[in-house]
C-alpha cells in the first residue's frame, strides 16, 4: 500500500492514475483547499489493475490526522505532493507557506517515524535555487531561494537530510522544473481555481473572447527578451518518480535529482508551439517583468539520468497537445 498525499492535485492526481495503472493499491491524503474530489471520484471509478483503498479528507498541519491515517494501513512508501506552490502568493503570505508546506511535512515525517515508514519521495523544485550562476543548474548549484514558496522547500530537503541521519527515513527528492501537460486520455489534468502558469493561461485566452494572453517581460537578457524555462511534460515526470521510488526499493541512499529536460524555451517559443497545436493566432500584450521570476532555468539532468535511469522523452509541443486537450474536454465552453 501507498500513500499519495495531495493525490487531488495536479502532479498527485497524474502520479495517482500511473500507481493504479500499475496495480498499486493507494490511499490518498488530501485537504482538497487546491485539489478536487471530482478527479478522486473520476479515479476511483476507473477500472485499473490497482484500487484507491481509501480517500482521507485530512489536513497534514494536524498531527493527528496524519498519525491517524497511518495507523489505518501499513504504508510502503509515501508520495508527499500536498503543499502550496504559488511563487507569488508565497511572497505575499509566507505564514500559510511556512505553515502548510513546512510543518505539514514535518508532521508527515513525524507521523512515519512514529510507524516504522522509511521510504518518501518529495516534490522539491528548481525555486531552491534561486536566481542562477550559470545554466544548465545542476545539483550542486548553490541553493539561494528568492521566494518564500523556494525557502520553505529548501527547509524541508534539510530536515529530510537530519530525519534521513537520525530515524532511517530515506527520501528521493525531486526538484522539478516547469512542469506541464496532463493525462493522454483526459482523466487527470492541470485545475487550479486561480491559475497563474504559462501554459494553461495561453490555452485559456483562446477559450474567453476578447481576452489577450499577457507576456510578463520582454527585456531579459535571452534569445528573444522573454523568460527562458525547461518544460517537462507530465508523463516524463512522473516516470521519474516510479523509478525513484524504484531507487528507494532497491536500497538507495538519500538524495536529490534535478527534473527537467536540458532544453530551455522562451515564452514566445511556447506561445508559437501552442499557435501550431491548437492552429489558432494566440493575441498577447507585453507586460511588466513578474517580480521574482529568474530570466533563465534550465536543468541539468545527468545525474537523474545516471542514478534513476530516466530519461525524459516528450517534446513541448506533445505537452502543449495534452495540456489542450485536457482544457478542451473539461474547460472550452
Ligand atoms: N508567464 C507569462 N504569462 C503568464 C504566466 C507566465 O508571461 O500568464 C511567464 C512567466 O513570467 C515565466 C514563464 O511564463 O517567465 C513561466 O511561468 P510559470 O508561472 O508557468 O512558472 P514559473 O517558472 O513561475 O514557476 C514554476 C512553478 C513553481 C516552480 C518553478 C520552478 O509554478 O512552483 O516553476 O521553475 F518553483
Amino acid at each position: 500500500m501507498i500513500l499519495v498525499t495531495g493525490g487531488a492535485g495536479y502532479i498527485g492526481s497524474n502520479l495517482a492514475l500511473r500507481l493504479l495503472e500499475l496495480g498499486h493499491n493507494i490511499v490518498i491524503f488530501d485537504n482538497l483547499s487546491t485539489g478536487h474530489i471530482e478527479i478522486i471520484n473520476k479515479l476511483k471509478n476507473l477500472d485499473l489493475k490497482g484500487k484507491i483503498v481509501d480517500f482521507i479528507k485530512g489536513d497534514l498541519k494536524n498531527l493527528q490526522e496524519i498519525e491517524s491515517a497511518l495507523s489505518k494501513y501499513k504504508f510502503e512508501a509515501i508520495f508527499h505532493f500536498a503543499a502550496f506552490s504559488i511563487v507569488s502568493e508565497s511572497a505575499k503570505n509566507p505564514s500559510i507557506y511556512w505553515e502548510n508546506n513546512f510543518l505539514g511535512t514535518k508532521n508527515l515525517l513525524d507521523a512515519m517515524k512514529k510507524f516504522n515508514i522509511n521510504k518518501i519521495v518529495f516534490s522539491s523544485t528548481a525555486a531552491t535555487y534561486g536566481e542562477p550562476n550559470y545554466v544548465p543548474i545542476d545539483e550542486n548549484h548553490p541553493q539561494r531561494p528568492i521566494n518564500a514558496y523556494g525557502n520553505t522547500k529548501l527547509a524541508l530537503e534539510f530536515l529530510m537530510d537530519d530525519y534521513s541521519k537520525a530515524y532511517g527515513i530515506r527520501s528521493a527528492r525531486l526538484r522539478y522544473f516547469n512542469v506541464i501537460g496532463a493525462d493522454k486520455f483526459q482523466r487527470t489534468g492541470e485545475w487550479h481555481e486561480t491559475e497563474t502558469h504559462l501554459v494553461p493561461n495561453i490555452l485559456k485566452s483562446l477559450n474567453t473572447k476578447g481576452k489577450t494572453f499577457n507576456i510578463f517581460g520582454n527585456t531579459y537578457n535571452t534569445k528573444d527578451g522573454t523568460c527562458v524555462r525547461d518544460y517537462i511534460v507530465m508523463d516524463d515526470l512522473i516516470n521519474a518518480h516510479i523509478k525513484a521510488l524504484e531507487y528507494l526499493n532497491n536500497g538507495g541512499k538519500t538524495d536529490f535529482f534535478n527534473l527537467g529536460t536540458k532544453e530551455g524555451n522562451s515564452v514566445l517559443e511556447v506561445i508559437q508551439t501552442a499557435e501550431e497545436v491548437t492552429g489558432q493566432k494566440i493575441s498577447y500584450e507585453i507586460k511588466e517583468k513578474r517580480e521574482g521570476d529568474p530570466a533563465i532555468l534550465i536543468a541539468d539532468n545527468k545525474k537523474a539520468k545516471e542514478i534513476l535511469n530516466w530519461q525524459p522523452e516528450k517534446t513541448l509541443k506533445e505537452g502543449i497537445e495534452s495540456a489542450y486537450n485536457w482544457e478542451k474536454a473539461n474547460f472550452y465552453k
